[in-house]
């Protein structure tokens, strides 16, 4: 499974990039807005193109087909590792059907239930995001949509990759793993505690101390 950072903020994103193991970004507009930069959405979205050599996912925000088209073409052109985003209702279906058959590669957002994320796949999107957090917020297990959509896939052969979005917590990306997620997408803060447990902190102050110790007898 892949790790992906989901932030539009600049410095959290040079800040895990150094470890080399983040190989993709998800935005949206809500993020853009959180990360209060000031700068343009295309700026934001570039600066992360130049510090992530992969997937940098843009939302489209028009509201009829004809819109979402032409701001995925527009969007698409940013940079070649810029994938659109757009939301799975019935004109984001269409939309989607239209501009992967010219090439353009779509991450359809907001995946509530696995029909959704067919749909999407016999359109031609390259991914789908079910939003976990969001699922679990109102009492549905978010995870279940996860494995339900990875199993769908797996069983018709369908390229589509499963990107688990809406991430809270680090039990999350454990379970996101488990269940077969092609990607799972993160705040900083997610990934922050992926390599946090108070043993190892325990651990490496008692290897000082001992190493410590043992020079002292040694001399
Ligand atoms: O990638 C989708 C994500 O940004 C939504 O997360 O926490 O707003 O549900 P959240």
């Amino acid at each position: 499974m892949k790790l992906w950072l989901d932030t539009a903020n600049i410095d959290e994103i040079r800040a895990a990039a150094r470890f080399g193991v983040v190989s993709g970004v998800t935005t949206n507009p809500s993020l853009w807005a959180k990360a209060a930069s000031g700068a343009d959405y295309r700026d934001v979205v570039l600066e992360i193109c130049s510090i992530i050599d992969g997937p940098v996912s843009a939302e489209c925000l028009a509201q009829d087909v004809d819109g979402l088209v032409e701001e995925a073409r527009n969007i698409s052109k940013w940079h070649p590792n810029v994938v659109v985003k757009i939301p799975l209702d019935e004109n984001g279906l269409e939309a989607i059907h239209r501009v992967s058959r010219e090439g353009i590669k779509v991450n359809t957002t907001l995946i509530f239930q696995p029909n959704q994320a067919l749909l999407a796949a016999q359109a031609g999107a390259t991914y789908v995001s079910p939003f976990v957090g969001r699922l679990d917020d109102i009492g549905q297990e978010g995870m279940a949509v996860v494995r339900e959509i990875v199993e769908i896939f797996d069983r018709y052969h369908l390229p589509t990759q499963v990107l688990a979005a809406s991430l809270r917590h680090p039990l999350h990306v454990v379970q996101a793993a488990k269940a077969s997620a092609h990607i799972a997408t993160m705040p900083y803060t997610v990934f922050q505690a992926m390599f946090k447990h108070p043993l190892t902190d325990a651990g490496i102050q008692k290897f000082l101390e001992d190493a410590r110790k043992a020079a002292k007898v040694k001399a």
